[in-house]
């Protein structure tokens, strides 16, 4: 069996080398509805593998990834490590911090001398929009973007969706997509690439996004993209089936964007209070690093039957076995996903 005989959405695809059209993964924006569906589909089979207590296979035996973080991460980096290791792919990880960059090396340099070094598969997260498009250019291998400064997070708008899948499966739900359901995104919009991966997926799969900022943390446009805008949270989560909190991000920041941490909390942290006013079964999310007492409340981030923080961050390795093994077929020969003539 190969691994795509247990998704449903593969059989949309035809055999002879068109089985995923992409090399890389550089955006949510570059994937088909039908596409996004195939790879939630495959990463099941990783859930299911990684709640038991041998995890490990050696379908990317012999391979070796390199994650490129030029930006801190803690989830991200390490459940990529995490999803290579459980594959059997050799993993090493480049600390900018610890790397040539520091001595002036520009990303061109480190991309062909990572290139040099016959990865096949890099993951790089870089605090430039555009950074992993410009790399992919120049390497022979799949690039994966773990995070373009504001632009986007493919992975975590995958994971996300199927942390929602599975917690509305959970509930009965059939979630073959998100048709019908209202979602709210919440925080500093302006520089958030997760906001910006997670409204793509989220609409592709037939969601309505209603996207919560104040007026300076909100893109100037960004209704274009089909999104519902809002500045007053309670209105936004007024029917709202899902929550999902942002943080400020600070560091992405330069000059004043809000008054105070406090005076936004009052107006744009999710409270239990606020929280009722949705509807008695919302769930919560976060893509984390979180901030508590700022964006949200202890007391709803660790709600047992409504918060799937920890649940996103579980989905996280799995979805990024996925991508890793889809993405990495073609080179390994696997059957039907042959270099296309
Ligand atoms: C996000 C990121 O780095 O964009 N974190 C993550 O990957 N889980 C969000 C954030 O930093 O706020």
């Amino acid at each position: 069996m190969t691994p795509s005989d247990t998704s449903p959405h593969a059989a949309r695809y035809p055999a002879g080398g068109l089985a995923f059209p992409h090399r890389d993964l550089l955006g949510i924006g570059q994937l088909e509805r039908h596409e996004i569906l195939f790879l939630l589909d495959e990463a099941e089979q990783w859930v299911a593998l990684n709640r038991q207590s041998a995890k490990h296979v050696d379908a990317l035996a012999g391979l070796t990834i390199i994650n490129a973080f030029f930006e801190n991460s803690t989830r991200t980096l390490l459940s990529f490590e995490i999803a290579g290791k459980r594959l059997g792919a050799d993993v090493v990880n480049m600390h900018a911090a610890q790397s040539s960059v520091k001595k002036g090396e520009t990303l061109i340099d480190t991309a062909i001398t990572l290139n040099a070094m016959r990865a096949d598969a890099i993951v790089i997260r870089h605090w430039s929009s555009g950074a992993t498009g410009l790399i992919a250019d120049k390497v022979d291998c799949p690039v994966l973007n773990a995070g373009d400064g504001q632009h986007e997070h493919p992975t975590q708008g995958l994971l996300d969706a199927l942390a929602l899948r599975n917690a509305l499966r959970e509930r009965g739900e059939s979630a073959e997509d998100f048709t019908g359901l209202n979602i709210v995104i919440c925080g500093d919009i302006l520089h958030s690439r997760v906001a910006r991966s997670n409204l793509l997926c989220l609409q592709a799969l037939g969601a309505s996004v209603r996207l919560c900022a104040p007026p300076a943390l909100m893109p100037v446009g960004i209704e274009a993209m089909g999104a519902e805008v809002f500045h007053d949270f309670d209105a936004a989560l007024d029917g709202a089936d899902v929550v999902m909190m942002l943080r400020l991000q600070t560091e992405r920041m330069s000059g004043q964007f809000i008054p105070s941490a406090r005076e936004y909390h009052h107006l744009y942290g999710l409270t239990k209070a606020r929280l009722e006013k949705a509807k008695k079964d919302t769930l919560v999310m976060h893509p984390g690093p979180m901030n508590r007492g700022v964006e949200i409340d202890s007391e709803v981030a660790d709600m047992i039957d409504r918060s799937i923080i920890t649940r996103q961050v579980e989905m996280g390795v799995a979805i990024r076995m996925a991508c890793l093994d889809v993405l990495t077929r073609r080179a390994r020969g696997v059957d039907g996903w042959e270099e296309a003539a």
